[in-house]
This record gives structure tokens, C-alpha cells and sequence, in this order.
């Protein structure tokens, strides 16, 4: 397995088993099943498309489905995108595509999502259920190493046209993602980071591990940052919405 996915894995797995005082963090299709009020949360206010429910049970069989985003962040996040009539945005690390397929479904005829994933495997999963729920034509998928596909954006020169921008690829690089992403995004855009708890380890985290240090040093920057207007919810493993100024 890759760091990447074994970091996840070792975050994430505290979050199964609730170690940590961190029960209170979950996902919807992991531990957080087990949370009656979660599942409140859920029954009582999950919309999901019949192709997005599709594909979250077609995840749920991959062994990395631990990644993949809780159904109701995602429904949140699809509403912040109908809220400011999004039709230009960015997922940064796709998976098997459920946080895609329900933001091009959020989005007009004219919408466009650039989906960066790395992994075959993935974009070969995610591909057909775009298809099926006829958004394919508002998905640009770009197989590629997401900082390059950034890098080609603003080459090709689209700084400052993006609505919305959702990080959640490896956690190593999620400042220059967010540098990224402040330049891609206009003003009003929404930047919404992932995994910002981690578990809740970045409440004093260990000096040896560098990934809970790494967000927590994120979170402190952007808690100062001028730039833009932010919250901090909590949400799936933790959520921030980061709002140009
Ligand atoms: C947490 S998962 C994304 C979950 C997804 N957002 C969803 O809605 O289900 C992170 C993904 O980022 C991909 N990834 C990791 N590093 C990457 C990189 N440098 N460039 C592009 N993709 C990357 C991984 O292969 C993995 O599929
Ligand atoms: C949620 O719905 C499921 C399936 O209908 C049911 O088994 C469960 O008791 C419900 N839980 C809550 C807290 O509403
Ligand atoms: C979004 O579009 C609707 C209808 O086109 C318009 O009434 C509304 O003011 C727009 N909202 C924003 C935040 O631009």
C-alpha cells in the first residue's frame, strides 16, 4: 500500500473504532453508523440521487472506501454550490467520484467540475456512473498529479473563475493545494478542506507525526489568514469552509 493510503488508514481506523475521545467525529458509512444521532441526521435529511446511492454502495466494496466522503457532507457541500450558483469548481482528489457526481449534479447544464485523480483503478470505477446519471459532459477528469493539473489552470489562464474548490488528496501537500486553490477561486468562491480533525489528533498532536502536525499548522494559518472568511465545522473527520475575500 502507499503512504498516502496507509496514513488514511491509520487516521481513519481511530475514527472506527472511536479511540481517542474522538467518537464524535464519523462518517455516515463507517463508524459513524453506529451513532443514533448520526443516523437521525441521516434518515431525516439525506436526499441522494439513486446514481449517487449506486455508487456509494459500489465503494463501499473497495478496500480504501474509508475515503470516501460521508453522504451528508457531501449533500452540504452540494448545497453551498446551489447556494452561490457555482458552475465552475474543483475536486482535488477524486476516489471513486461520489463528491464529483454530486457536485456536477448540484450544478446547471452550463456546469463544469475538473476532477484530479491519480489512480486508474479509480477514474475507471467513477467513469460509468457519470455516464449513467448523464453529468459525464460537466466532468473533466483529469488523470494526472493534482498540483500539475492546478499548475495547468492557471497556465492556461483561469485564476480567479472558480466557485468552488473541494481539497481532499493527500494531506502532505494540502497547503500548496489551498495557495493553489486561493489563486484559482474568485472572489465569494468557497475553498472546503477535508480531514482538517483528523481524527481529532490535531488536538496536541504527537511531534512525530507529521501529518497531524502538518493540518494543525494549516488550521493555525488559516484561522489568521486575512485573505479569507472561514469556519471550522464538525462534520465527517472535520471540515473548513474558506471564503475569498
Ligand atoms: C480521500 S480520497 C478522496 C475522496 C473523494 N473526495 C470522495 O468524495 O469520495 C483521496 C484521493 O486522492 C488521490 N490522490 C492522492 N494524492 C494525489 C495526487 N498527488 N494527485 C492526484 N490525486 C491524488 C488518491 O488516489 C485518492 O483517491
Ligand atoms: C434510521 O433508519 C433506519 C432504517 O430505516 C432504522 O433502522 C433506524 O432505527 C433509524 N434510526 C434513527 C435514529 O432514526
Ligand atoms: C443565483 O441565481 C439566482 C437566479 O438565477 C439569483 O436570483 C440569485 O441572486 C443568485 N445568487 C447569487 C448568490 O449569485
Amino acid at each position: 500500500m502507499t503512504d498516502i493510503k496507509l496514513l488514511f488508514c491509520v487516521g481513519l481506523a481511530v475514527v472506527l473504532t472511536g479511540v481517542g475521545k474522538s467518537a464524535f467525529i464519523g462518517k455516515s458509512h463507517s463508524g459513524g453508523k453506529d451513532d443514533p444521532v448520526l443516523q437521525y441526521v441521516v434518515n431525516n435529511s439525506l436526499r441522494e440521487h439513486p446514481v449517487l446511492t449506486k455508487l456509494r454502495l459500489r465503494t463501499l466494496e473497495d478496500q480504501w472506501s474509508i475515503m470516501m466522503v460521508a453522504s451528508e457532507q457531501a449533500q452540504f457541500m452540494a448545497n453551498l454550490i446551489r447556494l452561490i450558483n457555482a458552475t465552475k469548481a474543483i475536486e482535488i482528489g477524486m476516489y471513486t467520484g461520489y463528491n464529483t457526481l454530486s457536485m456536477a449534479l448540484a450544478m446547471p447544464e452550463n456546469g463544469k467540475v475538473v476532477a484530479c485523480e491519480i489512480e486508474d483503478t479509480y477514474v475507471n470505477i467513477a467513469k460509468p456512473f457519470f455516464k449513467e446519471a448523464g453529468v459525464e459532459d460537466k466532468i473533466d477528469v483529469r488523470h494526472d498529479i493534482a498540483m500539475k493539473t492546478l499548475d495547468a489552470l492557471i497556465g492556461a489562464g483561469e485564476a480567479g473563475t472558480y466557485d468552488f474548490v473541494f481539497i481532499d488528496a493527500d494531506k502532505f501537500n494540502y497547503d500548496r493545494y489551498y495557495e493553489k486553490s486561493l489563486e484559482l477561486i474568485r472572489r465569494g468562491g468557497i475553498i472546503a478542506i477535508d480531514n482538517v480533525l483528523w481524527s481529532g489528533r490535531v488536538v496536541n498532536p504527537d511531534p512525530s507525526d507529521l501529518t497531524s502536525q502538518g493540518l494543525d499548522a494549516l488550521n493555525k494559518k488559516l484561522h489568521k489568514d486575512q485573505r479569507i472568511d472561514l469556519s471550522m465545522l464538525i462534520v465527517g473527520d472535520g471540515l473548513t469552509i474558506a471564503i475569498k475575500r
